[in-house]
């Protein structure tokens, strides 16, 4: 049977996004979305949550929102309000508030189980302009061996993969898994040195939480590997002053859930690069010439000369 609610927590982990980062999505807290895949919350916020996973129910009415679908489908079966009101067994300005977008999202839900059909689906419409090679690869860009190896030459074996994939080349002490459930940008971190590779779509929001799991300690050593995107705030304002960071040379070719080194097939459309939290500088200096790259380093703080305040300044090339 369709579950709007199972559906939604569904389609927002196949859109590789925590609660938190649907929450900073629509602008709420994430108790916000936790509450609202719970059943608790407006009808409006479920219409603005569907909105941003781009999650439409299909095999119900036409319409743009299930506000209007809930509607055209009541029109269609030719019921008065008060004939919903009954079978959903709530007050008739309830069903007039549900059709508007308001109300609350359990009244829309209690809407929808009255008059709803069996037919009723998700259609995910980005996924369905995508081929499902596309779709797959997505999800698998993997990391390349060759930088694994040099990865773990210089900070030992992995201890976490907070964005794990059961196919990927990366063997890690402990991996968070969507598939298991798991959540990087929720579950605790642990360990001496995290790899993540993260969904390059949201790849601030792991920036942000690489920052914070360095920070409260819960990892030594932290590399991240994500888009060159030098033009984003965050990376100009909190990245820079505080962590190394190498621009790899050409596109990178990611690894393979074969056991190849790399995919020939799967290359980066973009450029990489690393950036590390807690690298020793001759720890970077080592990473440096196993694996090509350019290095800016952060000035290390100078133990008990008092507050830097010229973190910004920055840098080292070659
Ligand atoms: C670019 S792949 C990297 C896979 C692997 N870590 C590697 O480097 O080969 C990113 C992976 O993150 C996973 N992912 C997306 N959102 C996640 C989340 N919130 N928590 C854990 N994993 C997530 C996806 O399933 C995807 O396989």
């Amino acid at each position: 049977m369709f579950d709007l609610l199972e559906e939604l927590a569904l389609a927002r982990r196949q859109n590789g996004l925590s609660q938190e980062a649907l929450a900073s999505r629509v602008t709420v807290d994430r108790q916000a979305i936790y509450r609202l895949e719970t059943g608790v919350g407006s009808f409006a916020l479920l219409l603005r949550v569907m909105a941003a996973l781009e999650y439409h129910v299909t095999g119900l009415a036409r319409g743009m929102t299930l506000a209007d679908q809930l509607e055209n489908r009541r029109r269609a079966l030719k019921l008065s309000k008060a004939e919903v009101a009954r079978r959903a067994d709530i007050m008739v300005n309830t069903v007039s508030a549900v059709e508007k977008g308001k109300g609350s999202a359990a009244s829309a839900l209690k809407v929808l189980a009255a008059i709803g059909t069996s037919r009723m689906a998700r259609k995910k419409p980005m996924q369905v302009m995508m081929s499902p090679l596309r779709i797959g690869e997505k999800d698998k860009r993997f990391t390349p061996v060759a930088l694994l190896t040099a990865l773990e030459a210089v900070f030992g074996p992995i201890s976490l993969d907070p964005c794990g994939h059961v196919e990927s080349p990366v063997v890690a002490e402990r991996r968070i898994l969507l598939s298991e459930d798991g959540d990087g940008l929720r579950d605790d971190w642990s360990g001496k040195f995290c790899y993540m590779n993260p969904p390059f779509s949201g790849a601030t929001a792991w920036l942000k939480r690489a920052s914070e799991m360095h920070a409260k300690g819960a990892v030594d050593v932290v590399v991240g590997l994500v888009p060159a995107k030098t033009d984003s705030v965050y990376f100009q304002t909190d990245i820079v002053p505080n962590c190394d960071v190498g621009f790899l040379r050409g596109r990178i070719q990611y690894g393979s859930a074969t056991g190849a080194e790399v995919d020939k097939r799967n290359r980066a459309p973009f450029a990489t690069m690393l950036i590390a939290w807690g690298a020793s500088r001759q720890e970077i200096e080592h990473l440096r010439s196993l694996y090509p790259s350019v290095w800016m380093m952060h000035e290390r703080a100078r133990p008990r000369e008092g507050v830097r305040e010229d973190a910004l300044v920055v840098s080292e090339f070659g």
